[in-house]
C-alpha cells in the first residue's frame, strides 16, 4: 500500500505552516519546539504514534527543519545488533535529531542500548575478547530521538516511559483531505475542481499518502478519457475504475468483510484465519487494514477474534447487489 516516494517527497510540506492537518499535534509541537528554543535546550524525545501514511515522518523532519537540527534517519527492524545502534549513536554531533521508525520493532539488546543513551546520552560497549574483555561507558553527545509507530501498545513499558513528548495521530478530517489534494493538485500543475478533490477525499481512508496516489491515478483517467481535467464526474467514473467505493474501501477490505460476514456468519474470527484468507501478513492486516475498518465501525477486534457489526452487514450486501 505504500505510494511512489519520488513522488511523495517533492508533495512533503517544507514547514509546519505549510502542513495541514493534526492541528492538535501541531499546536503542542509548535510549543515545545519554542519552549525547547527559549531555555536553549534540546527537545526532548518525541514518540509519534498512527496508522501508516499519515506523515510520521514528514513531521519528524518538519520538527527538525523548525529547531535548525541535523536528522539521522534509522529503521528499527534493520537494526541488528547492538553495534548497529551503537555506531549511530556514537556519531551524533550536540543537538542531532535520531529518527527511527517502526520503533516498536526493536531487537531487545538493540533496544537495552536505547535506555542510557536516552536517559543519560551514555552507552556502555565491550572492548576486547572473551575473558580480555571488559565493559566501557562512552558519553555520547546530547540528541533528541523522534520514534515513530503504528502501535503504540506494542511498546515495551521502560522504553515508552523515556519519551518526554508523546504525539498520537489520527485519520484526517475529508476537509484537511480536500485541502491537501488541492495543494497536491497545485504542485503537479493537475487542473481539478473542488468537487473532485472532495469525491477523492471522501474515498482516501482517511490517509494522505492514498488521497495523493488516488489524485495522481485519477489524473491518468482523465488524461486518457477527457482532456485532462479532473471534474468530479470524471473522479467518480476513475475512482469506480479503481475499485474504490463511496466509503474508500478497496478490494481488500471488500473481501475482509466477506470473510467476517458471510463465511464466519458473525461469529469471532481470529488473525491467522483471516491472514490465510486474504494472503496478506498478519502486520498489514493489524497495521494497514483493520485501523480504518474499525475506525469506520465495520468491525470490533475482541478476545477470541474479529467481528463484523450491523454496518459490516448492510455494506456487504451492498457489494453483492
Ligand atoms: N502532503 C501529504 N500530507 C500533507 C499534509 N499533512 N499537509 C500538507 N501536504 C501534505
Amino acid at each position: 500500500m505504500k505510494g511512489d516516494t519520488s513522488f511523495e517527497l517533492t508533495l512533503r510540506p517544507l514547514s509546519l505552516d505549510e502542513y495541514i492537518g493534526q492541528d492538535r499535534v501541531k499546536e503542542q509541537i509548535s510549543l515545545f519546539i519554542e519552549a525547547a528554543k527559549r531555555k536553549g535546550e534540546i527537545l526532548d524525545h518525541v514518540l509519534i504514534s498512527g496508522p501508516p501514511g499519515l506523515g510520521k515522518t514528514t513531521l519528524a523532519q518538519l520538527i527538525a527543519s523548525e529547531l535548525g537540527r541535523n536528522i539521522v534517519f534509522a529503521s528499527g527492524p534493520l537494526l541488528e545488533k547492538k553495534g548497529d545502534i551503537a555506531g549511530i549513536l556514537s556519531s551524533l554531533e550536540e543537538g542531532d535529531i535520531l529518527f527511527i521508525d517502526e520503533i516498536h520493532r526493536l531487537n531487545p539488546s538493540v533496544e537495552e542500548t536505547l535506555y542510557p543513551a536516552m536517559e543519560d546520552f551514555k552507552i556502555d560497549i565491550v572492548i576486547g575478547k572473551g575473558s580480555a574483555s571488559r565493559s566501557v561507558r562512552i558519553d555520547l553527545p546530547k540528541f533528541t530521538l523522534i520514534g515513530a509507530t503504528t502501535r503504540a501498545g506494542m511498546l515495551t513499558s521502560p522504553l515508552l516511559s523515556r519519551f518526554g513528548i508523546l504525539l498520537s495521530m489520527d485519520f484526517y478530517d475529508i476537509h484537511s483531505l480536500k485541502r491537501i489534494i488541492l495543494r497536491s493538485a497545485g504542485i503537479l500543475q493537475i487542473q481539478i475542481s473542488p468537487e473532485a478533490a472532495l469525491e477523492i477525499a471522501r474515498r482516501s481512508r482517511g490517509t494522505p499518502r492514498i488521497a495523493n496516489r488516488l489524485l495522481k491515478r485519477v489524473h491518468d483517467y482523465a488524461v486518457v478519457h477527457g482532456n485532462g481535467t479532473v471534474d468530479r464526474e470524471t473522479a467518480v467514473e476513475a475512482l469506480d475504475f479503481l475499485e474504490i467505493d463511496e466509503n474508500g474501501l478497496d478490494p481488500t477490505d471488500r473481501k475482509y468483510l466477506q470473510i467476517l460476514v458471510n463465511r464466519y456468519g458473525g461469529k469471532p474470527v481470529g488473525l491467522n484465519t483471516i491472514s490465510s484468507a486474504l494472503s496478506e501478513s498478519k502486520n498489514t492486516i493489524e497495521e494497514v487494514i483493520e485501523p480504518f475498518l474499525i475506525r469506520e465501525g465495520y468491525i470490533q477486534k475482541t478476545p477470541r477474534g474479529r467481528i463484523p457489526t450491523e454496518k459490516a452487514f448492510e455494506v456487504v450486501k451492498k457489494f453483492e447487489k
